[in-house]
């Protein structure tokens, strides 16, 4: 299977592959960037199928506290002494944590080379590997270093997800859910059957989320408007990751929590029924995702949506389901109707 991208302003098309990694042939240099984790699984199985000149193997350590600016100083320091060049590529072999590094280090190393993706967690497969946010945290927070950079192929195999903890694969689902919500009640149809053992439904919930993602990326690469959608839940999740300093919950479980206060946002605001409401929270725990998170103090959780990058000129942004494969965005939503959701939270 495969999604191809055409994106209005990239310079160039690209496909999403889903289960179509037999070889990888390449010019040139190639850096492929992992950790030692992926690379213990599953950097012998990518080897085997990578035919080139040339290549370097580059370990950053594993997990979200190391993507930051040393990571990405530590990478580049490597493909100078390697004496990487504009013709040279690099290979993203990770989850979200890499690709999101990787391709930043490829955005700004001699102003732009080209990269790969070839996600190793189910949450860079669906989300993360595909559309060109790169980027880095910094004390001021996620992702707040980056840039727009699109890969040149993504390479999804569901092969690598056997290796992945339960937990990992939950979180990633979390996001499918979120695309399905948003945009296709057919695929929540499709998640609330879902066998976590039959392989062919998974590479095709993959698919199925490469592919409205693709669809909103195309008409929205900038994020001027509709790409907004794909962070609903989100604007909840960052508070309470922040909140719990990045350590109780995985991205998509603080996701999970984030789609259920947004539910019940959107309920109060008569765009979704109770019913449509439990739905989700059902299919979120029957994937042993997290819906609830105690708030301690609703006013500075309130005062903490405007750290996000998506509030704009004092005015949060609500991302709210209408019924099931709908959305609505919304900026107009008074402070005292969202400490009422919130104190519901308590
Ligand atoms: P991650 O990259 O930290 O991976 C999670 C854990 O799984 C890590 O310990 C990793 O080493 C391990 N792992 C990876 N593949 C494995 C495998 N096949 N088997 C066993 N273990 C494996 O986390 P993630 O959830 O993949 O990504 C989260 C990151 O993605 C966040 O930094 C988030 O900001 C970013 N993100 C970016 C976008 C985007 O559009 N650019 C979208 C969503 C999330
Ligand atoms: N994960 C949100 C986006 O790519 O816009």
């Amino acid at each position: 299977m495969k999604v191809e991208l055409n994106l209005h302003k990239a310079t160039q098309k690209y496909n999403v592959y889903i289960d179509e990694l037999d070889e990888i042939k390449l010019n040139g240099k190639v850096g492929i960037i992992t950790n030692p984790k992926v690379a213990g699984l599953w950097l012998g199985w990518l080897l085997e199928r990578l035919k080139c000149d040339e290549y370097f193997i580059i370990t950053v350590a594993d997990g979200e506290e190391y993507k930051n600016m040393a990571s990405v100083e530590q990478i580049l320091e490597q493909l100078f002494v390697s004496k990487f060049d504009r013709s040279s590529m690099l290979i993203a072999l990770g989850g979200g944590v890499i690709s999101d590094m990787t391709g930043f280090v490829a955005s700004i190393y001699e102003r732009g080379i080209n990269f790969i993706n070839i996600p190793t967690t189910l949450l860079a497969q669906v989300d993360a590997s595909v559309g060109g946010k790169t980027g880095v945290n910094n004390k001021f927070g996620k992702n707040l270093i980056g840039s727009f950079y699109q890969p040149v192929a993504v390479y999804c195999e569901s092969r690598f997800l056997k290796t992945l903890p339960e937990r990992e694969f939950a979180a990633g689902l979390a996001e499918a859910v979120k695309m399905a919500v948003m945009f296709d009640s057919s695929m929540l149809d499709m998640l609330e059957n879902f066998n976590l053992k039959d392989e062919g439904a998974l590479a095709k919930i993959i698919y199925n989320a490469v592919w409205l993602k693709a669809d909103v990326v195309q008409q929205d690469e900038h994020e001027k408007g509709l790409r907004a959608v794909l962070n609903y839940g989100h604007t909840f999740a960052h508070v309470i990751e922040n909140e719990t300093n990045y350590k109780q919950f995985l991205h998509g479980e603080a996701v999970a929590i984030g789609m259920n206060m947004a539910n019940a946002l959107a309920a109060s605001l008569g765009l979704m029924s109770e019913q449509e409401k439990l739905r989700i929270k059902r299919l979120l725990e029957k994937f042993s995702l997290p819906t609830t998170y105690k708030i301690a103090d609703e006013n500075s959780f309130y005062e903490a949506f405007f750290m996000d990058k998506k509030s704009e000129n004092k005015k949060i942004k609500f991302i709210l389901p209408k019924g099931i494969g709908a959305h609505e965005i919304r900026s107009d939503i008074k402070k005292e109707q969202v400490i009422e959701i919130l104190r519901e939270f308590r």
